[in-house]
């Protein structure tokens, strides 16, 4: 039971660390101040959602989590970077979807309302 735990906390923090780099991309690259700043916000919100993933995989004994965002992530950076950020949008708002989707069934995620910040991502 443990080991699904430690996979599973370990794909959340992934997928946070990935949501942040993105925001923060976003808002790097998005040249209306106002959106810029949701973006930023954004990201905040995402590394709070890390830390909380880090720190039940501290609460397992593992030390070891996910540093950096995926390749998958770093290409659609790369890709928002050249062509702007409405090319990247709707897969990252897919992929918002999917995350509550995901937060939707585990109770952890539940109980801290990560579900709806997600969906809230997504509609943003
Ligand atoms: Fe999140």
């Amino acid at each position: 039971m443990n080991q699904d735990d430690r996979t599973r906390y370990r794909t959340n923090v992934q997928a946070e660390i990935d949501g942040v780099a993105l925001y923060r991309a976003l808002a790097a690259i998005e040249e209306d101040e106002n959106l810029s700043g949701i973006y930023t916000r954004m990201a905040d919100t995402e590394e709070r959602h890390a830390d909380f993933w880090r720190e039940k995989l501290r609460d397992l004994g593992e030390d070891s989590a996910p540093t950096h965002p995926g390749w998958r992530t770093r290409i659609l950076i790369a890709l928002g970077r050249a062509f702007g950020p409405q090319f990247i949008l709707p897969t990252i708002a897919s992929r918002e979807q999917l995350d509550s989707a995901r937060y939707r069934e585990q109770a952890e995620a539940r109980r801290a309302g990560m579900s709806g910040d997600e969906s809230r991502h997504a509609r943003l």
